[in-house]
C-alpha cells in the first residue's frame, strides 16, 4: 500500500512497546474503550494526562465493531486532520444517535465539508485575520482591565467568572454586534450547547442534555433571526451586518446558514478561550517559577500561550468520519467510521515534545494541534491567542503574589471542552497598568 493511501501503521492494536496485551481482541478493545470512557469521570477531568498517556501509547485501536478508530498519536492526529477523506459531517457518521432530531436546518460549517465549507468559511475569514484581529488589542487591554480593576478592592478574584469568561464573551458579542444586555441568556444557551457536544461514546447522551440542547440551539435561532431583522433595518459597523450584506449580496448564504454561523462564531467565543485563559493560571500558579519569570520577562506572555495549548488544550479531542475508501494498516475502516482525535493526547506526545510533561514557557510549543490543523484549522485562532496573551501579560505584571486556593478548583463536567469551572486566586494587590 503507498503511503498516502494509509492513515496508519504496523503498530495497530500493540501497546507502546508495540507488545500486544494479554487478552483476545475483543476483550482488549473492550479494555481500551473502557478506558475511553473513564475520560468523563470526574477525577480524571481534572487530570486526564495519566489516561491520555496509556491510551496513546494504545492506538490507534478500534472498538464498537469497527464503527470507532481512535487516534492519539501527533503524526496521526496531523494526517487525518489534513486528509480530505476524513469527514467532518459528523452526523453522518456510523455513531450518529438515531435519537435526535433530524436536522433540517442548515449546519455550522464546522460540521461540512467543501465546497460548502470553503464558501461559508470564506465570508467570516476576513474577519478573523491576524491583522484585523490586532485592531482589537487596545479594547482586549480595556475590557482586562475593568475586570482586574473590580477585583482589586476584594483581594481576590473568582478567574473564571471573573476574567477568563467575560472577556472573550464580551469581545466576540461587540464583534458580532449582539447588545450587551443580551450577553447573560447567551451564557445560559451556549453552556447548554457546549455541555451537548459530548462524543457520545464517551459519555452516554442523556435525553435531557439532548432536549436542552435543541432549545437553547432554537432559541438561538431566533434570536438571531430578530437581531438579523433589526440589522436589516438600521445596518451598524459590526459583523453581523457584513454577513447579512454578503447574503444580500447574491445567494452565498442562506438565512439558515447566517443563523447557523452566528451561533457556532458566538459559542466557540464563549467556550474555548475562557479554558484557555484559565488552564494557563493553574499551570502558571502550579508552577511558581515560571509565573516569575513571566512577571520578570512579561513578552514571554504568547510563548505562555502556546505552551498551555500544547499542555493542557481546552479542546480535548474532536471526530472525523471516514469516507471515500479511507484506509488504516491493520484495521479494517468501514466508510462512516468515526476517527476520534485525541488531542490533548498529542501535545504530551514524547515522538514530538521532549520532556513533554514539563511546563515550560521557555520551549517552542507551536506546533501543538490544540486548533486542529488543515482545512478546520480554528478560525479564532489569532483572536484566542490575542485575547490570551493580553491577559497573562496583565495578570503576571499588574497582580502581586497570587496564590491559588486549591480547595476552590473546581472542573465544568464536559470531557471536549474542558476546563475549570471555578478556581479562587488571592492576592496582595493589583497594580495599575504601566503606560
Ligand atoms: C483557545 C481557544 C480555542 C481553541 C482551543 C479552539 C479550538 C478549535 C478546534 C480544535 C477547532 C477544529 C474543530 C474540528 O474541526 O474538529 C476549531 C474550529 C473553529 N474555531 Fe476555534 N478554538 C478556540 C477559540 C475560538 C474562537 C475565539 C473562535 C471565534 C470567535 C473560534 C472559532 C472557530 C471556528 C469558526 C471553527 C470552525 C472552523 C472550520 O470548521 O473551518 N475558535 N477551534
Amino acid at each position: 500500500m503507498s503511503p498516502d493511501a494509509t492513515l496508519g501503521d504496523e503498530r495497530a492494536l500493540k501497546d507502546g512497546r508495540g507488545r500486544e496485551p494479554p487478552g483476545t481482541v475483543g476483550e482488549r478493545d473492550q479494555h481500551r474503550l473502557a478506558g475511553l470512557a473513564r475520560l468523563a469521570e470526574p477525577g480524571v477531568i481534572a487530570d486526564p494526562y495519566p489516561l491520555l498517556a496509556r491510551l496513546r501509547e494504545a492506538t490507534p485501536f478500534a472498538g464498537l465493531d469497527g464503527a470507532l478508530i481512535v487516534f492519539g498519536r501527533y503524526q496521526d492526529c496531523s494526517r487525518i486532520l489534513r486528509d480530505p477523506r476524513a469527514s467532518s459531517a459528523r452526523d453522518s457518521s456510523l455513531l450518529a444517535p438515531a435519537t435526535r432530531p433530524p436536522r433540517d436546518r442548515a449546519k455550522s460549517f464546522l460540521s461540512l465539508d467543501p465546497p460548502d465549507h470553503t464558501r461559508l468559511r470564506g465570508l467570516v475569514a476576513k474577519a478573523f485575520t491576524p491583522k484585523v484581529v490586532a485592531t482589537l488589542a487596545p479594547r482586549i487591554r480595556q475590557v482586562t482591565e475593568e475586570l482586574l480593576a473590580q477585583a482589586r478592592q476584594r483581594g481576590q478574584i473568582e478567574l473564571v467568572s471573573e476574567l477568563a469568561y467575560p472577556l472573550p464573551v464580551r469581545i466576540i458579542s461587540e464583534l458580532l454586534g449582539v447588545p450587551p444586555p443580551d450577553h447573560a441568556r447567551f451564557a445560559r444557551w451556549s453552556a447548554r450547547l457546549a455541555q451537548s457536544v459530548q462524543p457520545n461514546f464517551v459519555a452516554a447522551d442523556s435525553a435531557e442534555i439532548v432536549a436542552q440542547a435543541e432549545r437553547a440551539r432554537a432559541e438561538f435561532a431566533e434570536y438571531f433571526a430578530e437581531l438579523i431583522e433589526a440589522r436589516r433595518s438600521s445596518p451598524a459597523d459590526d459583523l453581523l451586518t457584513k454577513l447579512i450584506k454578503a447574503e444580500d449580496a447574491g445567494e452565498r448564504l442562506t438565512q439558515d446558514e447566517l443563523i447557523a454561523t452566528c451561533v457556532l462564531l458566538l459559542v466557540a467565543g464563549h467556550e474555548t478561550t475562557v479554558g484557555l485563559i484559565s488552564n494557563a493560571m493553574l499551570a502558571l500558579l502550579r508552577h511558581p517559577g515560571q509565573l516569575a519569570a513571566l512577571a520578570a520577562a512579561p513578552d514571554l506572555a504568547a510563548a505562555a500561550v502556546e505552551e498551555t495549548l500544547r499542555y493542557d488544550p481546552p479542546v480535548q479531542l474532536t471526530a472525523r468520519v471516514a469516507r471515500r475508501g479511507i484506509t488504516l494498516e491493520g484495521i479494517d475502516v468501514p466508510d462512516g467510521a468515526v476517527l476520534l482525535l485525541l488531542l490533548a493526547a498529542t501535545g504530551r506526545d514524547p515522538a514530538v515534545f521532549a520532556r513533554p510533561d514539563a511546563f515550560d514557557i521557555a520551549r517552542d510549543a507551536r506546533e501543538h494541534l490544540a486548533f486542529a490543523a488543515g482545512p478546520h484549522f480554528c478560525l479564532g485562532a489569532p483572536l484566542a491567542r490575542l485575547e490570551a496573551t493580553i491577559a497573562l501579560r496583565a495578570i503576571a505584571s499588574q497582580v502581586v503574589a497570587p496564590r491559588l486556593d486549591e480547595a476552590t478548583l473546581a472542573y465544568k463536567p464536559n470531557v471536549n471542552l474542558r476546563g475549570p469551572e471555578r478556581m479562587v486566586v488571592r492576592f496582595t494587590e493589583v497594580r495599575e497598568p504601566r503606560r
